[in-house]
């Protein structure tokens, strides 16, 4: 059952580009437009939402995190994204205008559960974005837009996330379909977009066998930090989450422009960061400003696993080690520049000697409160 692979966390990570083509699959008609027919919710109610509340745990809500920076883009509406056990303890302002997102694997999350039984009692929208059919969170739900990862084993969230990131892209460009936003025109081209990821995934699956090399070295390693910005941030969030579930090993995600607003104090010599570069065809000079906190750490010893799209060489002076992923339209961009991190953590587990696919102290679905 583990299709020749040693672990179900090594053969969910290759189940991935399948994953995301299979939550793609029948979800536009002919002409190419999006049909969402699983979301029973009014096309009247959907038009007037002004507000959306993504809830969910754990590596749901990085998920929850990248899409948001879609979403918001896509279709103007202000798209928060909160904790589910945080949720209904600050006093959420809910109403039937917003909606509320909630994303779960298992569908069996008590914390995010919790969340959508609040949001329905305050006359919120719940709209379920999970990989589990029959579970409870899409029972409860109004809607539910299922993501076709297919079964996911291993207890730490791989394939799970991207096919997360992919539903709620669809949901995205479903609601600026439906609302007819400025961006209405360019659906189609991020649709074919999405349909070239599989395949970018599958190669850097292919290419990671320097990712794998340098793991495989790093057994004694005691802390390792990531650096991300704009999609690339939840990215580094994902990234730390990976190596503390599965390796045990100290990790911490941070915004890179929040690297001079205090983390550059952890810098010391042979510290390991790996910075996830956005590409240098994206906005607002970022790329740039990524190269100069490389730059910055490397001048303090950091050793630098630098994460960049093929053809970026403005890396190369102050990287230790760059893993390439195929260009990719920005927002899209999460969708492979995980998964050089997934296999870093899985491989850095397994040079431990630890058991990756029931990391200890954790449980697949938690299903208490
Ligand atoms: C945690 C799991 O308990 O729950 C994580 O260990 C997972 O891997 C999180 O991301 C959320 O789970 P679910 O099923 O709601 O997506």
């Amino acid at each position: 059952e583990k299709g020749g692979f040693a672990t179900f966390m090594d053969k969910e990570i290759h189940d991935q580009p399948k994953a995301v083509a299979d939550t793609l699959l029948g979800r536009t008609d002919d002409a190419g437009r999006l049909r969402l027919d699983e979301v029973h919710v009014d096309e009247a109610v959907l038009r007037q939402v002004d507000k959306i509340i993504v809830v969910a745990c754990g590596t749901a809500a990085y998920a929850g995190q990248v899409a948001r920076y879609a979403i918001e883009h896509w279709c103007r509406i202000p798209v928060e994204v909160e904790l589910a056990h945080e949720f209904r303890y600050r006093d959420p302002i809910v109403d039937a205008r917003t909606l509320v997102v909630a994303v779960s694997q298992s569908g069996e999350t008590m914390d995010t559960l919790m969340a959508v039984r609040h949001a329905k009692e305050q006359g919120a929208t719940v709209l379920a974005i999970v990989n589990t059919h029959g579970s409870t969170i899409p029972r409860e739900a109004d809607a539910v837009l299922y993501t076709h990862a297919g079964p996911e084993i291993a207890v730490a969230s791989t394939k799970a996330f991207l096919a997360q990131i992919t539903a709620a892209y669809l949901l995205g460009l479903y609601l600026a379909q439906l609302r007819g936003t400025k961006f209405t025109d360019e659906i189609t081209d991020v649709l074919d977009d999405l349909r070239g990821i599989p395949e970018k995934i599958q190669r850097v699956i292919d290419g990671a066998g320097r990712v794998r090399e340098i793991a495989g070295w790093m057994a004694d390693t005691s802390s390792v930090l990531f650096l991300g910005r704009h999609v690339g941030y939840p990215v580094a969030m994902e990234g730390a989450l990976k190596l503390k579930e599965l390796a045990y090993i100290h990790a911490e995600g941070f915004a890179a422009g929040e690297l001079k607003h205090g983390p550059i104090a952890l810098i010391e010599p042979g510290q390991p960061v790996f910075i996830i570069v956005p590409s240098p065809r994206g906005r607002d000079s970022l790329h740039s400003k990524v190269i100069s906190n490389i730059q910055e750490i490397r001048a303090r010893g950091a050793r630098t696993l630098v994460i960049a799209e093929e053809g970026d060489d403005d890396v190369l002076p102050f990287a230790d080690e760059v893993f390439r992923v195929p260009q990719t339209p920005v927002l899209l961009a999460p969708l492979v520049s995980v998964v050089p991190l997934q296999i870093f953590a899985c491989e850095l587990a397994t040079a431990r000697g630890l058991d990756v696919d029931q990391p200890r102290n954790l449980a697949k679905s938690v299903t208490v409160e």
